[in-house]
């Protein structure tokens, strides 16, 4: 398998653009107060505690306007607001980071391919799309305005969300007219303490094809809660999700893509446009780049569970690990079957090629080690 690696003229052309032209003016009202010195940057809670700053900008009669960086502050709205009701809601998650090598820049992890898929997103939700320039310029300005919230100790960094809602105050079932896209930054550290627990669930379905499954929208996480609380009353930290007509094979976990390596070979399911039900994780596609680099052998394709419970068995699942964003590379310890019971994996610890890839993954974010491949930004 190879997977292509090619970079576009719009990444060359979005590339040169993040770093010093300007696609619109962004009006900047900087907060009169900072709540800096009220955070313990030492030990960042994911999602709690935001920065100084929001960046906002509005979209009526057909097009973006009003970009403008403000003090964080609650949103006012109506309670009409279409996406409350209809759920017309879509995010993007990703981090930036502390260069090790030079502590006075920050560096962006692919922001150009979240701003792709938060379109890919606005498509399937019948909204409009937030122009990749603006959006990486909103990111560049933000971040460079609250750039003393980067945290500086390990496994933490500066988590970033892009977003958008429909905001019309009407109850008629129809698209929204009217949309906010905003970005909000939360200094994050670990999103897991340590390897997760997985349950294969094979009664309910996060998606099914032809659904939303690779969009990022915020419905597909309201659907995901009530069978994530029952596995994590049974004792464990998330699902594997499976395939909605037969329940046979693994798809994906609740907040990361995940790969088994069985033998010497790494096995993922594949994603966009061969599988609709799955998000196309930005983690995911930089991990296979790096292992195809290293000349792992990889196989996207679907992953039927009772393969995964025989090689358990059998001792050729040597590793198993989620991918994200949010929980960088995440070890698998356990993975729950209703039949089979809990069936374990070697000491994580202990797992040569995914303690490999965490270790590279984070030394690109954090300017470790040399990004030959042009992922990360510079602020
Ligand atoms: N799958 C789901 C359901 C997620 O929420 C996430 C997190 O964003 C991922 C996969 C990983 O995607 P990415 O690596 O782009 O963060
Ligand atoms: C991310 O990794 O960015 C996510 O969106 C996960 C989130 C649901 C916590």
């Amino acid at each position: 398998m190879t997977i292509a690696i090619y970079r576009s003229k719009t990444w060359f052309h979005l590339k040169a653009h993040f770093m010093q032209e300007l696609a619109v003016d962004i009006r900047i009202e900087k907060t009169s107060k900072s709540r800096l010195s009220e955070i313990d940057l030492k030990n960042p809670n994911f999602g709690r505690d935001f920065t100084d700053h929001m960046f906002i900008a509005d979209y009526e009669n057909g097009k973006w306007g009003d970009f403008r960086i403000i003090p964080y502050d609650d949103f006012k709205l109506s309670p009409a607001t279409s996406a409350i009701h209809y759920g017309q809601s879509i995010f993007e998650g990703l981090k930036a980071f502390r260069n090790v090598k030079n502590e006075e820049e920050v560096l962006i992890f692919r922001p150009d391919e979240n701003a792709k898929r938060l379109n890919a997103s606005a498509e399937r939700m019948c909204m409009p799309s937030f122009p990749e320039e603006i959006f990486l310029q909103a990111l560049r300005e933000l971040v460079d305005l609250d750039r003393d919230w980067v945290p500086n100790v390990p496994d933490s960094s500066l988590y970033l969300r892009p977003f958008m809602f429909a905001t019309d105050a009407f109850l008629g079932l129809r698209p929204s007219e009217k949309y906010t896209f905003a970005i909000i930054m939360s200094p994050a550290g670990a999103y897991y303490s340590g390897a997760v627990k997985v349950k294969i669930e094979k009664k309910y379905s996060r998606t099914c094809q032809g659904g939303t499954g690779f969009a990022k929208v915020a419905g597909n996480y309201a659907a995901s809660m009530l069978p994530a609380l029952e596995a994590q009353k049974q004792g464990y930290d998330q699902l594997l999700w499976t395939d909605s007509s037969e329940h046979a094979y693994i798809e994906e976990s609740g907040t990361m893509n995940v790969m088994f390596q069985i033998d010497d070979t790494i096995v993922t399911a594949p994603t966009m446009p061969e599988e609709d039900t799955i998000l196309r994780s930005i983690t995911r596609l930089s991990v296979l780049e790096l292992l195809q680099d290293w000349g792992v052998k990889i196989e996207e394709r679907r992953i039927p569970i009772t393969e995964i419970i025989e090689a358990q068995k059998n001792g050729s699942l040597k590793d198993a690990f989620g991918v994200g964003t949010a929980v960088t590379i995440a070890p698998i310890s356990t993975i729950g079957d209703e039949k089979e019971g809990d069936l374990e994996l070697p000491n994580w610890e202990e797992r040569e090629l995914s303690q490999k890839v965490k270790k590279h993954m984070q030394g690109i974010q954090k300017g470790e080690i040399e990004d030959t491949k042009n992922w990360v930004f510079k602020v």
